[in-house]
């Protein structure tokens, strides 16, 4: 039984556990075919309408190569000057014409909020890639699986979530997936004061079914305990006034030194990428790159299996593509 046939994700407010435990059980079957070992073509016909009115890299690639590895086709968009946001169009008129040429749509948006609107507009799937400050379900599912995938089940761990945590949508949906999916999380929230976890995503913790604690930091130094860290980029472009920004910029910081002196053996470290590597700013600095702490890039690795899942479930193909498997006859690189 598939509960996320027709289902949009616009929010992990509106998934619940057992959603999210199919999604990962379904991205474990994805990984042959995400990794390029075996080929399927089980969405061959059908169109993603890849809606970008925001700068990205990873979310909009991933969804289209996920749609890709599906066999699907992709048409996207990518900001707003090439669509006709600019001539004044609503995004209820943009998604109900995109809803009638689709099967489903991905959504990035200035507007919190707005993936839910879309949703509201058409009749087809809609998938949050990423609602101003709102949520980014799609990316908190693919972090949560690679904490899985490293140290299993994360009951009872501490996770340290740092910097711009009032901005950052990735924290938001991350924080409220570990609350819904396990049991005793310690959160440390280390935040600049003025940054701190909005109170709504504390509210979606203490509602959540299971017992969580949360205390608030703005040191570095309070990852000591942590068995896992998430840092992010302080969101530059949510700040109205620049100088605000400013202020903010390079407060928390995590470089080798930090972590060798201050991290648990065996941490995890997490990022949602994109870093800020400008001088300055720098908040995860590039003398851990190669570090086998850092698990960055098993996060963007795992956007594909993880988004061709929900792919899969949502249009109900899930089941068919073991006996849709072929071989892939081009070269592929072995994995280090
Ligand atoms: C994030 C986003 O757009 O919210 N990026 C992503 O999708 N991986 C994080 C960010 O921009 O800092």
């Amino acid at each position: 039984m598939n509960n996320l046939k027709g289902k949009d994700l616009t929010s992990i407010e509106g998934l619940d556990a057992a959603d999210a435990r199919a999604i990962f059980d379904t991205a474990k079957l994805m990984e042959p075919f995400a990794f390029r070992q075996k080929l399927t073509r089980v969405l061959e016909g059908a169109v993603l309408a890849n809606l970008f009115f925001e700068p990205s890299t990873r979310t909009r690639i991933s969804f289209g190569t996920a749609f890709n590895r599906l066999g699907g086709e992709v048409r996207d968009t990518s900001g707003t000057e090439t669509t006709s946001i600019t001539k004044g169009e609503s995004l209820y008129d943009t998604a109900r014409v995109v809803g009638g040429y689709a099967d489903v749509i991905t959504v990035r948006h200035p507007k919190t909020g707005a993936a839910k609107e879309v949703a509201d507009a058409v009749d087809v799937p809609v998938i949050n890639g990423g609602d101003g400050v709102g949520e980014h379900p799609t990316q908190a599912l693919l972090d949560v699986y690679t904490i899985e995938a490293r140290l299993g089940k994360p009951n009872g761990k501490t996770i340290a979530i740092v910097g711009d945590l009032k901005f950052a949508r990735v924290i938001h949906s991350f924080a409220r997936l570990l609350s819904k999916m396990y049991q005793g999380i310690n959160f440390k929230f280390i935040a600049p004061n003025g940054l701190q976890m909005p109170e709504n995503v504390r509210e979606s913790i203490r509602t959540s079914g299971s017992q969580h604690t949360m205390t608030d930091h703005d040191s570095i130094n309070a990852i000591s305990d942590a068995d896992v860290i998430y840092i992010t980029r302080t969101q530059e472009e949510r700040f109205a006034d620049p100088a605000e920004y400013e202020r903010y910029k390079g407060k928390l910081r995590i470089d080798k030194k930090t972590l060798d002196t201050l991290g648990k053996p065996g941490v995890m470290l997490l990022h949602p990428m994109p870093r800020d590597s400008r001088e300055g700013s720098n908040e995860l600095d590039h003398d851990l790159d190669g570090d086998p702490r850092l698990a960055m890039f098993n996060q963007t690795d795992n956007g594909i299996p993880v988004r061709m899942a929900i792919f899969a479930l949502v249009l109900d193909v899930a089941d068919q593509i073991e006996k849709t498997a072929r071989p892939v006859n081009w070269h592929v690189p072995k994995k280090p």
